[in-house]
């Protein structure tokens, strides 16, 4: 796959190259140089045979100096002659070294030898031996002599010129040796700046781009060797830098918008909301294929599926999940929500139970279970799932479980609101004689008539539970006013009429509990203006108040008071939409009282289950 071509084997086979070269050059050198010492010694002993001709000539002549005595003349010229001799065999040795270009010198010097032999020798001999100064051989012994020097002089002459056509020889070998090994140099230095020294400054200039934080920057491939490796390492480390960035990046604006979506979620309105705003959330941020939240039902211990997003084929409808030692509660929603830890499932897991088979038939291939934990225990859990096996890594996971947190938070902050609503709401009821359904019905009832009316899940929510705080304000009043078995005096009915700005007082100002001081404190206006504390009337009175106080006086009726005994659910709704006097239809806002008209029948069933 990675047709590698490395350039320590080319920079091995460049040292060869340099090797070759400087051994050839050095060849040269060596063969040159004992090529000189063999011509300049041969020229030398050439030049010598000149030297010892004339010498021999010179001795022969002396020997006929009477003056001078033969025999001692005889001994040098021996010598002369042998020492002649011996340099024709040195000279011959010597060209013989390098017969191949010398045979023609050879030649030469063998006809010279010959010639020195048979013409300069006897001759010498003779004049040697004769001592015959007048004799012509004299003459003749000259003349010989003379032209074997000549012929001597031609030949050391020659031999000069071979010499210097050596030197020529050596300094063309070397040229020839430079203009052959050049290019190969060339193509060395070539080699090294386009493989080596190019790829190599890239390198240098993308990393620094990267340590600059240019995670983006890739260098291409050109040459599968080990620059080219290491261009494939460094894109790898920088993809996988940017991998992380991207991963880190997403990870933090991911926990940047579950951050802002929990502040939301904390100053919600209902439950309701919550349950959906979470589970919205989830599945926006974290993207799973279906994610659902799920509440203990403490009585039973069955979880209660109260969201849900993204649950195409109805799954939730199929889940029967318990909290106790039952099978339904060991699967792992179970088990997560017992052992207050998170659950993470993937299909590859060797698990076993009825609701893999579920998993399967609707192709999710993990899925993640986070409880809902609280201070005081375990709310329910909210459970995401994956068509992919692996979906569910570990950053997601905790993202998950800081997200799941902020919802039980949320959750325990609301449940908590509502807790302290009834507490206060049932305060306020001590002093009648009702069972204290009384506050629980209303919220009944104005729920019943918000939700006729079209109004949205978090108002219905909401007027439910707020609506119970109402009459908080009769908290002011002596019980012996509200025990009363008969009708208020106007002083008593003074202080009566003031439950509505002291029950606001109580309540007071804080924003998640606005709508139960607005009912608090004009439940008792009217739609025609003749109502109490402020004679408010039409769209000035709240619309929760402006539906209370339909809810309120229709349980009024129906229970007996001190004051009044019960009347029946027929009686009551005519009471209220025809009027009896003391109330009448002009009371209520028309679109209430037509609400009203709609749903009256399930008052009754309210009354009767709470009664
Ligand atoms: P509540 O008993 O909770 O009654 C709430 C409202 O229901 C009353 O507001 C009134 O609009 C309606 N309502 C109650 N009983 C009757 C009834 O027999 N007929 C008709 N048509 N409407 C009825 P309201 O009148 O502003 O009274 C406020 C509160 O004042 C009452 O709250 C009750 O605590 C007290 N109150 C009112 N009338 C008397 C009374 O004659 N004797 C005593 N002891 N308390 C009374
Ligand atoms: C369980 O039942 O505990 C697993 C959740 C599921 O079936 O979806
Ligand atoms: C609600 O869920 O808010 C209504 C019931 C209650 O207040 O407990
Ligand atoms: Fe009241």
């Amino acid at each position: 796959m990675f047709r590698f071509r490395s350039i320590i084997t080319q920079h091995f086979l460049n040292s060869l190259l340099m090797l070759a070269f400087v051994l050839t050059y050095v060849y040269f050198g060596i063969t040159f140089t004992k090529e000189m010492e063999n011509d300049g010694e041969m020229i030398n002993l050439a030049g010598s045979l000149r030297y010892r001709s004339y010498k021999l000539l010179a001795i022969t002549q002396q020997s006929y100096d009477p003056a001078f005595h033969r025999e001692s003349a005889l001994l040098p010229a021996r010598e002369e002659i042998d020492r002649i001799r011996s340099a024709f065999a040195y000279i011959e040795n010597g060209l013989l070294r390098d017969a191949g270009e010398r045979s023609e010198q050879i030649r030469q010097l063998q006809s010279l030898a010959v010639r020195w032999e048979s013409q300069v020798i006897p001759l010498a001999n003779q004049l040697v031996a004769r001592r015959d100064v007048s004799s012509p051989v004299l003459v003749r012994f000259k003349d010989v002599t003379d032209v074997f020097v000549r012929d001597v002089d031609v030949f050391v002459t020659k031999l000069s010129s071979h010499n210097r056509a050596d030197v020529i020889g050596f300094n063309n070998r070397n040229i020839v040796l430079v203009l052959v090994f050049l290019p190969m140099f060339v193509q060395i230095a070539y080699f090294s700046k386009k493989h080596l020294i190019r790829p190599i400054i890239a390198l240098q200039n993308a990393s620094e781009l990267l340590m600059e934080g240019n995670f983006s920057v890739r260098l291409p491939i050109v040459f599968r060797n080990e620059v080219g490796l290491l261009t494939d390492r460094f894109n790898k480390t920088a993809a996988a830098l940017e991998e992380l960035f991207i991963t880190n990046t997403n990870y933090s604006q991911t926990l940047g918008s579950l951050n802002s979506a929990s502040s939301r979620m904390i100053s919600m309105g209902s439950r309701g909301e919550i349950y959906q705003f979470a589970c919205n959330t989830a599945h926006q941020l974290l993207s799973p294929d279906m994610v659902w939240l799920g509440l203990v039902e403490p009585a039973s211990s069955r979880l209660k599926i109260v969201s849900c997003v993204g649950d195409e084929y109805n799954y939730t409808d199929e889940l029967a999940i318990t909290c106790d030692d039952a099978p339904t509660g060991n699967g792992p929603v179970g088990m997560a929500i017992k052992n207050r830890e998170p659950r993470l499932v993937s299909i590859h897991d060797d698990v076993s139970g009825v609701w893999i088979e579920r998993i399967q038939r609707h192709g999710y291939g993990s899925f993640l279970v986070i409880p809902l934990l609280t201070s005081h225990g375990c709310l329910g859990a909210i459970t995401l799932y994956s068509k992919q096996p692996d979906f569910f890594a570990q950053g997601r996971v905790e993202l998950c479980q800081i997200f799941a947190n902020h919802t039980s938070a949320a959750i325990e902050a609301m449940n908590l609101l509502h807790y302290v609503v009834f507490a206060l709401a049932r305060a306020a009821e001590v002093n009648d004689e009702d069972t204290g359904n009384h506050i629980l019905r209303v919220g009944d009832y104005s729920a019943l008539l918000a939700e006729e009316m079209g109004l949205d899940s978090t108002f219905v929510e909401q007027i439910r539970f707020q609506a119970t705080l109402h009459d908080v304000g009769k908290l002011y009043l002596n019980s012996s006013i509200l025990k009363k078995h008969g009708p208020l005096t106007p002083e008593e009915w003074e202080l009566m009429q003031r439950h509505t700005t002291n029950g606001a007082r109580i309540i007071g100002e804080h924003p998640m509990l606005v709508m139960a001081r607005d009912i608090a404190l004009n439940h008792h206006e009217r739609w025609n203006g003749s109502g109490y504390p402020a004679g408010l009337q039409g769209e000035q009175i709240p619309l929760s108040a402006r539906i209370m106080c339909i809810a309120d006086q229709y349980d009024a009726l129906r229970n007996s008071r001190v004051y009044k005994p019960a009347i029946d659910h027929a009686t009551s709704c005519a009471i209220i939409t025809e009027g009896d006097g003391r109330t009448l239809p002009g009371h209520f806002d028309p679109e209430v009282l037509a609400a009203f008209t709609r749903v009256a029948h399930r008052f009754d069933e309210i009354y009767e289950r709470l009664a």
